[in-house]
C-alpha cells in the first residue's frame, strides 16, 4: 500500500539531504566576518519592501542618510535603493527574491529592510517562501538578534535566534505524502548550531553578562533540539565566567512573565522557531513589536529589520501613513552599532527613547495619532538637539 506515495516522498527527501549536506559544507568554507574598517566604502542597501514596509523605511533610511551626512559626502557611505522586493514582483517572478534583486543585495555590505508580505498556504496566492527566511539563507545571515530592554523593571534581553536552521531551514518544502498525511522537516547541523552559540557567548563576554540561557525542547525534540542544546553546553565550557542554564521553550514563556525570575535572563540562544515566538512576546513587554528592531548578521552580509510584518491591512485600511517607524528606527540603530557607528548609533537609541516616550508625537497606527513621516522629522529634530547642527 501507497508504495509509489513512499517512493516519491523518499525522492523529495533525498533531495532535501543532499541541499542540506551542500550547505553545511559551505558553511564550513566560509571566511571570517567582514570587516568594516577594512572597507574604502560601506554600501547600505535600503529595501523597502511591501505593505507598510516603504513607508517606515523612508523615514529610517533619511534618519540614517542624516546621521552619517559627513560619511557619504567623503564617499565613505553609500546608500543604493533596491525595488522589487514587493509580493506583486515575486509572485510575478514565481520567487521569494527574484534573480536580479538578489543580484543587487550582493552588492551591498548591510541592508536596510522593510517588511514584506508572505503568502500563507492556502490563502490562494502562490506557495512562495517569506522574503525574509530567503534572505537569510541566500545571505547565509545566520544570527538573528533581538535586543528588549525596559529598564525601570531590571529587563535587559538579549535573544539571539539561529536564523537559517530548525524548522524554516526547509519550511516551505515539506510534502503532502497522501492528502492525508503531512510531513515537514527540522534540520540541526554542528556548525550551524556552533556558530550561534559563539555568537551569543561572545556577546555575552563583550558586555559583561554573566548568563546565557539555551532555550529548547530536547525531551520531546530529542535528535535536533537534542544536538542544539549539547553543542551550546559545549561551546559555554570555554566561558567559564559565564553560568550557562537550559530551560524548555514552553516553561520560559511562562518565566518571562514571571517578575521575581525574568530579570534574571540576561542573553538567550535558541534555534529559530522558538526564537521567533518568543521573541514577539518579549516585545511586547517592551511596548509591542512595533518597538523592537532585529539583526540579522552573517559572516559576509548584515540585514536590519523591523521584527513585525508588513501590515497590509493597515493599507487596505487606507492607514498606511500612520504606521510606525520604531522598530525599524531601532533596527536602523542596530545597523550604525555593526558597521562602528557607535556613537551614531547611540544617538538615535537615546533620540528614541526620547520621542517614544514623549506625549507631542504619538503613533497610534490612526488618524488620532500623528503620521510616520511626522515621527520622523520629530526624530531628526531631537538628534539635531542633541548633537548640533551636522
Ligand atoms: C520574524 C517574522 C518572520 C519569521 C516571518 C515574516 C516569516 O515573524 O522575522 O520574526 O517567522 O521569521
Ligand atoms: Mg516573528
Amino acid at each position: 500500500m501507497y508504495e509509489k506515495q513512499i517512493e516519491a516522498a523518499a525522492e523529495h527527501f533525498k533531495a532535501l539531504l543532499a541541499r542540506q549536506l551542500e550547505r553545511n559544507e559551505n558553511i564550513k568554507s566560509q571566511g571570517d566576518f567582514t570587516d568594516y574598517t577594512k572597507l574604502d566604502k560601506i554600501v547600505i542597501g535600503v529595501c523597502g519592501g511591501d505593505g507598510i514596509g516603504p513607508i517606515i523605511t523612508k523615514q529610517s533610511a533619511d534618519v540614517l542618510a542624516y546621521l552619517l551626512k559627513d560619511e557619504v559626502a567623503a564617499g565613505k557611505i553609500e546608500f543604493k535603493t533596491i525595488d522589487g522586493l514587493t509580493i506583486e514582483n515575486r509572485i510575478a517572478h514565481m520567487k521569494a527574491i527574484p534573480d536580479d534583486v538578489l543580484a543587487e543585495l550582493k552588492q551591498c555590505d548591510v541592508i536596510l529592510k522593510g517588511p514584506t508580505t508572505t503568502p500563507q498556504a492556502g490563502d490562494g496566492r502562490p506557495n512562495i517562501e517569506s522574503a525574509n527566511v530567503a534572505m537569510r539563507k541566500a545571505l547565509d545571515l545566520f544570527a538573528n538578534v533581538r535586543p528588549v530592554r525596559i529598564p525601570e523593571e531590571g529587563i535587559d534581553w538579549t535573544f539571539f535566534r539561529e536564523n537559517t536552521e530548525g524548522a524554516y531551514a526547509v519550511g516551505s518544502d515539506g510534502v503532502n505524502v497522501t492528502d492525508e498525511l503531512a510531513f515537514d522537516f527540522v534540520v540541526t547541523t554542528t556548525e550551524g548550531s556552533q556558530r550561534i552559540a559563539r555568537l551569543a557567548y561572545n556577546y555575552a563576554r563583550a558586555n559583561g553578562k554573566d548568563r546565557v540561557s539555551i532555550i529548547q525542547k530536547a525531551n520531546v525534540i530529542k535528535t535536533t533540539d537534542g544536538k542544539f542544546l549539547n553543542l551550546c553546553k559545549e561551546i559555554g565550557k570555554e566561558y567559564p565566567e559565564i553560568t550557562t542554564d537550559e530551560w524548555y521553550i514552553d516553561i520560559t514563556t511562562a518565566k518571562l512573565i514571571d517578575p521575581k525570575r525574568r530579570r534574571d535572563f540576561k542573553v538567550f540562544v535558541l534555534p529559530n522557531l522558538y526564537g521567533d515566538i518568543i521573541t514577539d512576546e518579549a516585545a511586547e513587554f517592551q511596548g509591542g513589536v512595533g518597538t523592537a528592531g532585529s539583526a540579522n548578521i552573517g559572516k559576509k552580509y548584515a540585514m536590519f529589520e523591523a521584527i513585525h510584518g508588513s501590515a497590509p491591512r493597515m493599507i487596505e485600511e487606507g492607514r498606511g501613513q500612520y504606521a510606525d517607524p520604531c522598530s525599524m528606527l531601532r533596527a536602523s540603530a542596530m545597523l550604525l552599532s555593526h558597521i562602528g557607528y557607535v556613537n551614531e548609533s547611540k544617538a538615535l537609541d537615546e533620540a528614541l527613547d526620547i520621542c517614544m516616550a514623549s506625549d507631542e508625537y504619538k503613533i497610534t497606527g490612526r488618524s488620532d495619532g500623528c503620521t510616520c513621516a511626522e515621527f520622523g522629522e520629530f526624530v531628526k529634530r531631537t538628534l539635531h538637539a542633541m548633537i548640533g547642527a551636522k
